[in-house]
C-alpha cells in the first residue's frame, strides 16, 4: 500500500473499503450510534470524518482465502512423504500465528515448533513460551532466521525427536535412513528465510527415493535429513478480533484489509498497557500525554513528529502508518504481545 508521503497524499488517501484480496472489513466507526468522544473542530477545507477511532471501536476482519482447501489438500498429501513437521510461528504472537488446523492435519507426526523472529520478541517471554510448549510435549526452539541465531539447534533437536523412528528404520535393515521434514506456517512468518538458511542448496536427487518424487524437490539439510523445498502455507484463522489485530500489528496480514488509524489506536492501547518505555521515549510522550485516550495519543505522536495537515491539524493517518511501521521494525523495543 502506498504510504502518504506528504500532506497532499495523506489528505487524498482513500481508505480501502474492503473487498480486496478476498477480505472484507466492517468499520465499526461507521456503525457506531452514540460516539462517546469529543467532537473535532469542523474545518471547511477538510472532509469531516464520521467519527474517530477509539478503544471502544471494534474492527471485524474477515478473510476468505479461496485456495485454502486446495492448499490443505496439498499439505495432507505431502505429509504422507515426511517423517516430521516443523511449524514456524512468530515469537511475538505465538497464539495468533499458530494455525489451529496444523495439529489436526499433522495427525500424530513428530512436530517441532520454531519460535521465529525472536530478535523482535521479549526474551523472557520467549523463554516462558519454550517452557510452556515443552509442558505440552512440543519441542520449541527460539530462532532468528534473519541472523541465523538458534537455527543450528534444529538438526540436533530433530535427531533427538526422531531417534525412535531412526532406530526402527535401522532395525528393519535400512542403512543410513533419510528423515524428511516439511515446513509449515502462516504467510510472512519466515518460512522461506528459514529454508534458505538451513538448506545446503543441494537438491537431493530424485532417483534416490522411489515413490517420493511426484515433482517435489527435496533439499539436503544435513546428512540424513531432507526438507521439502516448498513450505506448506496455511492462512491464519481468526474468529477472534484480537487474533486478527495481532496479525495485523506484526504485518502478517496486510494493512489493506483494515483501517490503519483504528489499528494504530488499538496498538497504542496495548503499548500503554505493557508500559513499554521505548514507546514513550521514541515519541517523546509525557506521563500526562500517555494517560490520554489512545486516539489523542496518536494525535500527540503526529504533532511531535511534525505531521500536520492544512489548518495545523494532526495528520493521524500518517502517524498511524509510522507507528505501525516502527512497531513492525521493532523500533519500539522487543515486544511479545501474547504471553503463555
Ligand atoms: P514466509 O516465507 O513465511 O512468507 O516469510 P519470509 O521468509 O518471506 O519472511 C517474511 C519477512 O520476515 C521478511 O522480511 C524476512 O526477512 C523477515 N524475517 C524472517 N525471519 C526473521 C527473523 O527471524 N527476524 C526478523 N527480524 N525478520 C525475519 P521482508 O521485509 O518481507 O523482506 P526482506 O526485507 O527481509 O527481504
Amino acid at each position: 500500500m502506498k504510504k502518504p508521503t506528504n500532506k497532499k497524499n495523506s489528505k487524498n488517501y482513500q481508505k480501502p473499503r474492503g473487498g480486496r484480496s478476498g477480505a472484507r472489513m466492517n468499520h465499526p466507526a461507521r456503525n457506531q450510534k452514540s460516539a462517546p468522544k469529543p467532537a473535532k473542530p469542523a474545518k471547511a477545507a477538510k472532509p469531516k470524518k464520521q467519527s474517530r477511532p477509539d478503544s471502544d471501536h471494534t474492527q471485524v476482519i474477515q478473510w476468505y482465502p479461496g485456495h485454502m482447501t486446495k492448499t490443505k489438500r496439498r499439505i495432507e498429501k505431502d505429509l504422507k512423504l515426511v517423517d516430521a513437521v516443523a511449524e514456524i510461528i512468530d515469537a511475538r504472537i505465538p497464539i495468533s500465528s499458530r494455525n489451529p488446523d496444523i495439529a489436526h492435519l499433522t495427525s500424530g507426526k513428530p512436530r517441532i515448533v520454531l519460535l521465529n523472529k525472536c530478535d523482535m520478541a521479549d526474551k523472557r517471554a520467549t523463554d516462558q513460551w519454550v517452557t510452556a510448549l515443552s509442558k505440552e510435549n512440543v519441542r520449541a526452539i527460539p530462532v532468528d532466521c534473519k541472523s541465523g541465531r538458534g537455527v543450528d539447534r534444529f538438526v540436533p533437536v530433530l535427531t533427538d525427536l526422531l531417534s525412535d523412528r531412526i532406530e526402527s528404520y535401522k532395525a528393519k535393515g535400512m542403512v543410513n535412513p533419510t528423515m524428511r521434514v516439511m515446513i509449515v506456517g502462516i504467510p510472512n512468518v519466515g518460512k522461506s528465510t528459514f529454508i534458505n538458511r538451513i538448506s545446503k542448496k543441494t537438491k537431493a536427487t530424485a532417483a534416490d527415493r522411489p515413490g517420493v518424487t511426484r515433482g517435489n524437490q527435496w533439499f539436503t539439510v544435513s546428512k540424513g535429513f531432507e526438507m521439502l523445498d516448498t513450505p506448506g502455507v496455511l492462512w491464519p484463522k481468526f474468529d477472534d478480533q484480537k487474533v486478527g489485530e495481532h496479525l495485523a500489528f506484526t504485518g502478517a496480514i496486510k494493512s489493506e484489509v483494515m483501517d490503519t488509524e483504528l489499528l494504530a489506536v488499538r496498538l497504542i492501547d496495548l503499548l500503554k498497557e505493557l508500559k513499554t518505555p521505548e514507546f514513550a521515549e521514541r515519541y517523546q510522550l509525557t506521563e500526562e500525554e500517555l494517560s490520554l485516550q489512545s486516539y489523542e495519543v496518536l494525535e500527540k505522536i503526529a504533532r511531535h513528529r511534525g505531521m500536520l495537515i492544512s489548518g495545523g491539524e494532526a495528520d493521524t493517518e500518517r502517524a498511524a502508518y509510522t507507528l505501525l511501521d516502527e512497531f513492525r521494525a521493532a523500533k519500539l523495543g522487543r515486544i511479545t504481545l501474547e504471553k503463555p
